[in-house]
């Protein structure tokens, strides 16, 4: 048998599909407070120094585009505990999962990457957009291996799928998010097992991130693209992609806003 190689503490689990992505690449996980089993991470302290990493996916409907009225607070308030449980963990490298609009990251003492990824680049048939922030306490950076994009996908599985009278059929839904079939959750009701599913991050993916960290490298030893997406750049390129400069060059608009407020 082989041993595990990092111990990972998981925020935010749920049924942690993320959690189990790192597992299938040969990580330890332990699992941290979840609402949906009576605990909350605001009463929830770590020691110093235990774990390797620390991965959570924390609350998303705040920064969810399908939102429609105003955001109440709580994704910050679930951000700042996020990095609240990191600075007392001090692992040696964090990451953070959410939809594309969350706000940047940037913890003490830490790098800070974020890269976009979509499920349909990791071998699912669902289009599924999500923003990973990486930090490193010797400034680590990694480089996601996506797969050839699936042109012809489904839509996005959603938590709230459950309730849809369209619902796809639990078995596909669990499929499109990356297990094997139906996921086996008897204490939860038909929508809670939906929307348990839906919260997930498509295992594969998880997978890929895993992976990519196993194999994270000292910034000055690679070439990747200078929006931080962790494409590898080549020749005299600074960025990957067309949407790599439009990013940077977003993200600038928006600081030039900050500085003349
Ligand atoms: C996006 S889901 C996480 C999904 C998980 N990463 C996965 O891959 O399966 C966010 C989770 O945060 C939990 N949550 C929300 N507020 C919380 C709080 N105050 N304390 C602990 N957990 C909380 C929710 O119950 C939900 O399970
Ligand atoms: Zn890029």
């Amino acid at each position: 048998m082989t041993l595990p190689s990092q111990l990972l503490l998981s925020l935010f689990p749920g049924i942690d599909l993320l959690g189990r992505g790192f597992e299938a690449e040969g990580f330890s996980v332990v699992r941290g407070p979840d609402l949906i089993y009576g605990s909350d991470i605001r009463d929830f302290h770590v020691p110093p120094g235990r774990f390797d990493g620390v991965i959570g996916g924390s609350p998303c409907p705040d920064f969810s585009k399908a939102r429609r009225t105003a955001p109440t607070g709580n994704g910050l308030e679930m951000l700042d505990e996020f990095q609240r449980v990191v600075l007392e963990a001090r692992p040696t490298w964090w990451l953070l999962e959410n939809v594309a609009q969350v706000p940047d990251l940037v913890i003490d003492g830490y790098s800070h990457q974020r890269i976009d990824i979509n499920a349909s680049e990791c071998g699912l048939p669902q289009n599924r957009l999500r923003h990973f922030q990486f930090g490193h306490r010797d400034g680590h950076v990694i480089s996601v291996s996506r797969q050839p994009r699936i042109v012809d996908v489904e839509p996005c599985c959603t938590a709230s799928e459950g309730s849809d009278q369209n619902r796809r059929d639990y078995r596909r839904f669990c499929q499109l998010q990356g297990l094997p079939g139906a996921l086996d959750l008897p204490a939860f009701t038909l929508s809670a097992r939906y929307r348990a599913v839906g919260n997930g991050v498509p295992v594969p993916m998880a997978r890929l991130l895993a992976s990519a960290i196993l194999h994270s490298v000292p910034a000055d030893s690679v070439r990747l693209c200078s929006c931080g997406c962790g494409r590898p750049v080549y020749g005299r390129a600074s960025f990957a992609e067309p949407s790599c400069r439009k990013r940077v060059q977003r993200r600038r608009e928006r600081l030039d806003v900050i500085d003349q407020v």
